[in-house]
């Protein structure tokens, strides 16, 4: 029978000879959980089997390394290198198609990306990746690869593949996008060389049709075989579209079963792991550029964080499958909730890197989920019966409070909330500005699951006394927000940012905003690119910290096309009728304003915890009630005090 909601995502369809159940992919991600040699890990196991379980029609697993020379990208990377790397991918194969799904993998040439800084680092010319080069100079420099080399990194390519073929999987990847080493060759910015491999279109993709013609030689004429291409790097002297759609014409005749179509490279990692801040579907125009191009099918990638948006995609011709990344990490069961015609179950991925990405890619750590704790530590966070059934009340219904209910619940507790304000907490300012409007999402599913468990909502503000009969209580009671501390902080020109991000308070057109932490630098973004005249003020000689670092990344580029004034290592003195009094190298003058708004940090809400424990009743603190901090904590604190009582 067919799907009612998304007939189109549940339709059967094929890559070359390969028929799918539907049109989700688990799109290749690297986690950081292999074994240091490359093989195979116990916990990579448990973890894809979590993913294939979870409803996609296929499985491609993350990017495996093809040489032991200079492919391997980061810590902990999968290896297809050698023979000895089979045994454990054929594990992995096996365990995610006993677990319902078809597996396929990403092979991969690091080329000038490596994360691990050490040599060989391999390029087509001797231009380091940025990153890199701030970090180790000169060693991030890229040997420039002889053609001899790049015969052997073609060939390692086709062995690899054939690896693949011998260990079960039933497609191959290969990984031409990102900026790894295929994008080396392919974009003018990191290729400048002047032999068979460098200038014209045609040398620029040789390397690409090399290691198709290899790998087709070495796995058959009708082995499944898929390429991933950035439709553009975004780079200013990079490769634009027309270059990859030419490309994957000629990739097509030789032999390219499909295109996965993605964008940037990890200098532009906005336009490739795209944060709330950049459009939702951020890639959907490169794909449907090349679908018009090639007779195979194409695979939309790329912030595509709901099934209604994937439906659309293949509804409309722009793409033929749809590749999922961070959705399946912050929701495994996202396939299968779409299927059955849930998709309010599903808790959507914000877009926040702050989990995944930030966590591997910059702190060489396994990748876990701001919004999804169990990721990558699948069967150790396990929601288990509790042994003894209690009366459990959680107070503040934020993130950490709607966790922890939800948690508790699931293990047969009763569970009721008591929230003085609005389900929600501070997500509800979080997700004011429309550039963090998949903050909304989060609200929404995480109210949706506690509806659908009849968890009783008391709208009050919970005292000592009112909680005398509950045997725990949970304090998910948040943070309140630092006042004013200046002279004139009481002036009616003086505004709680909070107050107004909560529609509680208006601002007139002049606003100078004190503060230029996450909360300040957001709010001044948000009321720039509105139109008001904003002057960011603040002491520290830069803005923006506790931004991650993709958002940092966004939000310079949006900031940068807004006349916003920005005043570092400037101390407000004042606030007065008209504007505020500040302070810089030694000189004091007015700053004029209509509203002088202020986001000078958040202190904890521990007074009713305090309370309780004097009282000698049993009281958890969780989320920003421990320390102000983010969703990450607030939802993973919830979580984990969920499994413990
Ligand atoms: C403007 C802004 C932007 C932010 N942006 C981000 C971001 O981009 N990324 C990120 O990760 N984090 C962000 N944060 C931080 C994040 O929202 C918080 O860390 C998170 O909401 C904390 O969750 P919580 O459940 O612990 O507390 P809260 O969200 O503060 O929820 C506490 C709830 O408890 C209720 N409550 C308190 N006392 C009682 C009582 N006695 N009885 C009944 N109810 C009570 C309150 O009304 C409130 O609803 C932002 C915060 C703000 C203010
Ligand atoms: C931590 C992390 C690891 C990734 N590893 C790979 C990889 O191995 N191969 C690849 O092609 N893309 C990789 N990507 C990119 C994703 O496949 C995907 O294109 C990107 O996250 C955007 O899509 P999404 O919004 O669905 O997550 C990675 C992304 C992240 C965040
Ligand atoms: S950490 Fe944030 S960006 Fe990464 S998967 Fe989870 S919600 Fe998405």
């Amino acid at each position: 029978m067919s799907n009612q909601m998304f007939p189109n995502l549940f339709s059967s369809a094929k890559i070359g000879n390969l028929e799918l159940k539907n049109r989700i992919m688990k799109a290749p991600q690297s986690t950081g959980m292999s074994n240091k040699d490359g093989t195979v890990s116990e916990r990579l196991i448990r973890y894809y089997r979590s993913q294939a379980a979870g409803g996609s029609g296929m499985i491609i697993v993350e990017y495996a390394y093809v040489d032991d020379i200079g492919a391997k990208s980061a810590h902990c990377h999968l290896g297809i290198s050698s023979n000895e790397h089979i045994p454990g991918l054929a594990w992995l194969a096996e365990n995610i198609r006993e677990s319902g799904s078809v597996p396929g993998i990403q092979i991969e040439h690091c080329g000038r990306q490596k994360f691990l800084g050490t040599q060989p680092i391999c390029g087509p010319s001797a231009i380091p990746w940025p990153k890199l080069w701030n970090q180790y100079g000169v060693q991030a420099v890229p040997h420039v690869l002889t053609i001899e080399e790049i015969k052997d990194i073609v060939s390692a390519f086709g062995d690899a593949a054939l690896r693949a073929k011998m260990a079960g999987y039933e497609l191959v990847e290969i990984h031409g996008a990102h900026g790894y080493l295929l994008t080396n060759f392919f974009s003018p910015h990191t290729n400048h060389r002047a032999d068979l491999y460098g200038g014209s279109l045609e040398n620029r993709m040789r390397i690409y049709v090399e290691i198709v013609r290899d790998v087709r030689s070495k796995v058959g004429p009708d082995y499944p075989l898929t390429i991933r291409l950035s439709g553009t790097d975004y780079e200013p002297d990079g490769f634009p579209i027309e270059d990859t759609i030419e490309l994957a014409k000629v990739l097509e005749k030789e032999g390219i079963d499909a295109f996965h179509i993605s964008g940037g490279d990890h200098h532009t990692m906005i336009h490739q792991v795209s944060p709330m801040a950049i459009p939702q579907g951020h890639h959907i125009e490169a794909t449907n550029a090349v679908k018009k191009a090639v007779s195979v099918p194409v695979i939309a990638s790329g912030s595509i964080t709901r099934p209604e948006m994937a439906e659309e995609i293949i509804a409309s011709g722009k793409g033929d499958f749809v590749g999922l990344g961070r959705p399946l990490w912050a929701d495994p069961e996202w396939a299968v909730k779409a299927e059955e015609g849930r998709p309010e179950d599903i808790r959507p991925c914000i877009r926040c890197n702050e989990g995944c990405l930030e966590r591997t890619f910059y702190n060489y750590q396994a990748i876990t989920c701001a919004v999804n704790p169990i990721i990558s530590r699948e069967g150790e966070l396990d929601i288990k019966p509790a042994t003894v059934k209690r009366n459990i009340a959680v107070v503040g219904g934020g993130p950490a409070g709607l966790e922890a209910a939800r948690v508790l619940k699931l293990r047969g507790h009763d569970v009721v909330i008591y929230e003085k304000d609005t389900l929600g907490g501070q997500l509800i300012e979080a997700a004011a500005p429309e550039f963090k409007a998949d903050i909304r999402g989060l609200t929404k599913s995480m109210i949706t699951a506690v509806n659908k468990l009849n968890i009783k909502i008391i709208k009050k503000e919970a005292t000592a006394d009112e909680l005398k009969g509950y045997d725990a209580v949970v304090c998910a009671t948040g943070s309140t927000t630092v006042k004013l501390p200046l002279p004139g902080g009481d002036l009616p020109i003086a505004v709680d940012a909070s107050d107004y991000l909560k529609g509680k308070k208006t601002v007139g057109h002049n606003v100078v905003m004190l503060g230029v932490g996450l909360v300040g630098s957001e709010t001044a973004l948000q009321l720039s690119e509105e139109g008001h005249a904003v002057t960011l003020v603040g002491r520290k000689p830069t803005i923006m910290k506790g931004v991650a670092v993709t958002d940092f990344l966004a939000y310079s580029e949006r900031i940068a096309k807004t006349d916003m004034t920005i005043c570092t290592s400037t101390t407000p003195l004042e606030v007065v009728e008209d504007g505020v009094m500040v302070e810089y190298k030694g000189k004091v003058r007015k700053i004029p304003a209509d509203t002088v708004l202020y986001a000078f940090g958040a202190k904890a809400k521990q007074e009713l915890y305090e309370e309780l424990k004097a009282q000698g009743k049993e009281a958890h603190l969780v989320g920003d009630a421990v320390f102000p901090a983010k969703i990450m904590d607030a939802v993973h604190t919830g979580y984990r005090l969920g499994l413990k009582l």
